[in-house]
């Protein structure tokens, strides 16, 4: 096993390993568990960041006194860890009053009201030096077509987000915002279902560069996504503010597994792209690995622990199999048999534009797309198996 240090930066929030495993379905299989533990045991297993939705923290509607009670404990135990914490979140989906979602209800009321406690839990957040601030929408959307304007309901979102920007732009506060899609689960479709709806939304924003997204693994998967593709292109438009890792099998409900307990090929791929940054090199990602999994309602508090400290070690694995990867010459060989380094040579000539690719006899009319292979192939193949015999330690 490999130890994880705060220099790897591992994250959890409190949901996760204090879930009680309440579905659907059953009631709770876990006691309630302490912030102050789940800290203390967290940092212990090598993490170095917590993360929170205010209910997770207090609860729903109670006392500014216990408000403060509860926020005092936490940075106690935050100090005496020196765990940190590097994102907040809020909770706008498990009160009643939100059935019909918070900054997109059809109630005005309700989307007023939402808007106040996001407020006070940026204030909260910017108290406790968080620099990312995610917005989840999970009660933002429909089970009918005919119950929401769609396009109203994104001027809504818009309203907000431009809000809450305005907001910290003028309190002075560290921190930037990071949409979170999913497809569906609460609500039967969910708004910005997916980081391309996201990342388009947020060019419409009158602060864009203040938002950018927090993809999580399984929300993509069960679009039916490749997850490492999502998150490439997110870094490529700068936009991979915070990251959700789990494991999700396939197109069902979400399953928040264990990082690497889903589609392990992703996930190694995914490592590799936020190591190594791509194939060339591009740019990395530096911000916290964020694991947002549930341990599974089949375990007892022994098994949460081992599901976190699974998390970390699955990654760290992942990352060292993806520097044996990046440094096997066979490897090197393969990736340049499959020319997958030409793909940043840009297509046309310094100074080409049309007139002279059109010039260009030998792009075109010279050019013999029939013979042009002569029959030879890519070997994408092979290279796909040098991957997996590195994911399978067999190399
Ligand atoms: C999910 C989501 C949530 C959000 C969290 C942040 O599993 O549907 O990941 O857990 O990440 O609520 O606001
Ligand atoms: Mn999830
Ligand atoms: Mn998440």
């Amino acid at each position: 096993t490999i130890q994880p240090t705060r220099e790897d930066k591992f994250s959890f929030g409190l949901w996760t390993v204090g879930w009680e495993a309440q579905d659907q379905f059953g009631s709770a299989t876990r006691p309630p568990l302490d912030t102050v533990e789940a800290i203390n045991r967290l940092s212990d297993l090598g993490a170095y960041g917590i993360t929170f939705h205010d209910n997770d923290l207090f609860p729903f509607g109670c006392s500014a006194a216990d408000r403060q009670r509860e926020i005092d404990r936490l940075q106690g135990a935050l100090k005496a860890t020196g765990m940190i914490v590097p994102m907040v979140t809020t909770n706008l989906f498990s009160h009643p009053v939100f059935k019909d979602g918070g900054f997109t209800s059809n109630d005005r009321g309700v989307r007023r009201f939402a808007l106040r406690k996001v407020l006070d839990n940026i204030d909260l957040a910017a108290e406790l030096g968080a620099e990312t601030f995610v917005m989840w929408g999970g009660r933002e959307g429909s089970e009918y077509d005919a119950a929401k304007d769609i396009r109203g309901a994104l001027e809504r979102y818009r309203e907000a987000v431009n809000l809450l920007s305005d907001y910290v732009t003028d309190k002075g506060y560290n921190i930037r915002f990071a949409i979170e899609p999913k497809p569906n689960e609460p609500r039967g479709d969910i708004l910005l279902p997916t980081l391309g709806h996201a990342l388009a939304f947020i060019e419409t924003l009158e602060r864009p560069e203040l938002v950018g997204i927090n993809p999580e693994t399984g929300h993509e998967q069960m679009a039916g996504l490749n997850f490492t593709h999502g998150i490439a292109q997110a870094l490529y438009q700068g936009k991979l503010f915070h990251i959700d890792l789990n494991g999700q099998r396939s197109i069902k409900f979400d399953q928040d597994l264990v990082f690497g307990h889903g589609d392990l090929q992703n996930a190694f791929s995914l490592v590799d792209l936020l190591e190594n940054g791509g194939p060339d090199g591009g740019p990395a990602y530096d911000g916290p690995r964020h694991f947002d999994y549930k341990p599974s309602r089949t375990e007892d508090i022994d098994g949460v622990w081992d599901s976190a400290a699974a998390n970390m070690q699955t990654y760290l694995l992942l990352k060292e199999r993806a520097k044996a990867f990046r440094a096997d010459p066979e490897v090197q060989e393969a990736l340049q048999a499959s020319r997958v380094a030409v793909i940043n040579e840009p297509t046309l000539n310094p100074g080409e534009g049309y007139e002279q690719l059109r010039a260009d006899k030998s792009a075109y009319e010279d050019f013999d797309a029939d013979a042009y292979f002569g029959g030879k192939g890519f070997g994408f193949v092979k290279l796909q198996q040098l991957f997996i015999e590195h994911l399978l330690g067999a190399r």
